[in-house]
C-alpha cells in the first residue's frame, strides 16, 4: 500500500482505523514519513504506541484515540484504510475535501463510483503451500476542487 502511494520522507501518512500501527510504523521505519494512526479501539492504541516503542519510530509517529469520522485529518498527504466498503463511502466527502493530490489507498474495498487512479492485486503469505492470499489494493488521487 505504501509503495503504490509512493511514500516519501516528505509524506504525512494517516491510517484510519490504524490497529496495531503496522502501516504508519511502516511508513516512518522504511520511508523516514512522518505517520498519525487513528483507533476507535484505545487496546489498539495502546499496542501501536508500544509497537512504534520498540521499532524506535517514535518521533515520527503518533497515535489518537478517536472516531475516525471525528478525527483532523486536514494535514494528510497520504491515508491508508483497511475498512468496509460502506465505511469508504461515508468517508468518501471528507477524503474529497484534503489538499489535491493526497494519494489515498485502501485494502480490499473501493469507493464505489470513485474509480481509482490505479488498483494491484498483491499476493501475500505462503502461496508455495497453497496458503497464499490475495489481497486487491487500490489507490486514488484527490482532484482539483473544481474537478470534484
Ligand atoms: C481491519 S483493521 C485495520 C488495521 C490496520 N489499518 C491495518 O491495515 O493493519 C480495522 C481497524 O479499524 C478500527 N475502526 C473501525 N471503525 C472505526 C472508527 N469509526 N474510527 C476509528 N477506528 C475504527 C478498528 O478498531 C480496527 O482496529
Amino acid at each position: 500500500m505504501l509503495k503504490l502511494a509512493d511514500v516519501k520522507s516528505t509524506d504525512v501518512v494517516y491510517d484510519l482505523g490504524c490497529g496495531d500501527g503496522r502501516i504508519v510504523i511502516t511508513a516512518a521505519k522504511i520511508y523516514g514519513a512522518h505517520g498519525v494512526g487513528i483507533d476507535i479501539n484505545p487496546q489498539r492504541i495502546h499496542d501501536a504506541k508500544e509497537n512504534a516503542k520498540k521499532a524506535g519510530v517514535e518521533d515520527l509517529v503518533r497515535f489518537e484515540e478517536n472516531d475516525l469520522f471525528k478525527a483532523n485529518i486536514r494535514d494528510a498527504s497520504v491515508v491508508t484504510l483497511f475498512l468496509l466498503q460502506k465505511v469508504n463511502l461515508r468517508l468518501r466527502p471528507k477524503l474529497l475535501k484534503l489538499k489535491p493530490g493526497t494519494r489515498i489507498v485502501s485494502n480490499t474495498f473501493d469507493m464505489g463510483d470513485w474509480k481509482p487512479d490505479k488498483e494491484e492485486t498483491l499476493k501475500t503469505g505462503d502461496s508455495e503451500h497453497g496458503l497464499g492470499l490475495s489481497h486487491q489494493i487500490f489507490l486514488w488521487i484527490v482532484p482539483p476542487r473544481d474537478q470534484k
